[in-house]
């Protein structure tokens, strides 16, 4: 199978690469990534051996997915210099701006890059006969919890912030192109990930690196708000099962079901790292922010056999030992024009 992947430079993305590479012998990847501030060649470092000779079965290319003739020539095979130039049969589309915390300092890249970026890719998809079209969106779409229930498929859109606007906006795109066009689409909807290569900006991360320096952990409100962690691997387990047995026009939720409030997880990363209590910041909250966010993610394990393999404790210690034994990847960043973003964001807060 020969797939194009966008974001492929991304957290979850290049863990997909490298989980699918791993998987299939004979599957050729072309990742397609612009390179913004949270895209990295080190995070599939091992492919790219060289900028001219790379990994048999797989192909990187600098770009950006609203470059509609970009992704024309990709799909007609002539971008690409890569193993072969048959049929692109599938485009997964990981590319986004992906940070809550960004879309409300600066909005409109989101509405660019996650809705005009998807429309760009749906009438590539459509035009090259892609045999399927896979959008990778998040439960965040769905809006906030109370303190019961759970985010069903069937759950009312209802995004707080320009972020999830953003993701919803896309999905709401992708549906058009399934129900007009027949495209063959699938949308899945995930919970939060956690795991390696992740940008030090998002919760776990942060506050691994945050802890390692003896650097305060700052925490958003009461620090009561819940998220549902997934590892990396299972969401690329779950994408793979939707890949190869999803049905078109559909939606599926996926989620580990392993519900933590945000200071669970800082004490969980505490104990482990042996640090005390003292680092935890409370600080001003997020406008918008969402408190509760569960997965109900019966429809994929009913229909594609998908369950999450990873329990919260034993992925997030893989996961604190993976920082450790990377530093270098980690500081590379934190030492760059993150200094600039986090003095805006963490300075007076
Ligand atoms: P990320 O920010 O780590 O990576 C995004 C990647 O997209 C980067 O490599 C970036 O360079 C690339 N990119 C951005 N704009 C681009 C453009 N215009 N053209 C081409 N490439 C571009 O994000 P992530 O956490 O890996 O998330 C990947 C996808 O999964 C996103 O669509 C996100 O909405 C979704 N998602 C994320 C989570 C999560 O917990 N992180 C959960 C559910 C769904
Ligand atoms: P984040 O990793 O940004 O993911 P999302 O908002 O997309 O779920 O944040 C996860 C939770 O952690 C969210 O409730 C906000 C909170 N948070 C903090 O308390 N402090 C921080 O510095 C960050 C980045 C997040």
């Amino acid at each position: 199978m020969r797939i194009l992947v966008t974001g492929g430079c991304g957290f979850i993305g290049s863990n997909f690469i490298r989980y699918m590479l791993k998987k299939y012998d004979d599957y050729r990847i072309i990742n397609l990534d612009k390179l913004t501030y949270a895209g990295n060649l080190e995070n599939l470092k091992e492919f790219h051996q060289t900028t001219e000779i790379e990994a048999a079965g797989y192909q990187f290319i600098r770009g950006d997915i609203c470059d509609a003739s970009l992704v024309d020539r990709i799909l007609a095979g002539s971008a690409s210099h890569g193993p072969d130039s048959s049929q692109v049969e599938a485009i997964i589309n990981f590319a986004a701006e992906s940070h809550v915390d960004r879309s409300i300092e600066g909005p409109a890249v989101f509405f660019k890059t996650n809705i005009l970026g998807t429309q760009v890719l749906l009438d590539a998809a459509r035009k090259h006969n892609v045999k399927r079209y896979i959008q990778v969106s998040t439960d965040e779409v769905y809006g906030s919890l109370g303190k019961k229930g759970y985010f069903t498929e069937t759950t009312p859109l209802a995004p707080n912030s320009p972020y999830s606007a953003s993701k919803a906006g896309a999905d709401l795109l992708v549906r058009s192109y399934y129900q007009t066009f027949c495209t063959p689409v699938v949308i899945t909807r995930c919970s939060n990930n956690y795991g390696p290569y992740q940008f030090p900006e998002k919760l776990i991360p942060l506050m691994i690196t945050n802890a390692l320096a003896d650097s305060s952990l700052p925490v958003y409100g009461d620090g009561l708000y819940t998220r549902d962690w997934v590892h990396t691997e299972d969401h690329s387990r779950a994408i793979d099962a939707v890949l190869h047995q999803g049905k078109d026009g559909q939606v599926y939720n996926i989620g580990g079901n392993c519900e933590r409030t945000n200071l669970e997880v800082i004490n969980t990363i505490l104990e482990y790292l042996d640090k005390p209590e003292t680092l935890i910041k409370f600080v001003s909250d997020r406008p918008g922010h969402d408190r509760r966010y569960a997965v109900d993610s019966s429809k994929i394990t009913r229909e594609l056999g998908w369950v999450p393999r990873y329990e919260f404790e034993e992925g997030m210690k893989i996961t604190i030992k993976w920082y450790l034994d990377n530093k270098e990847w980690w500081e590379k960043i934190k030492n760059g024009e993150y200094l600039a973003y986090y003095k805006k964001m963490y300075g007076n807060r």
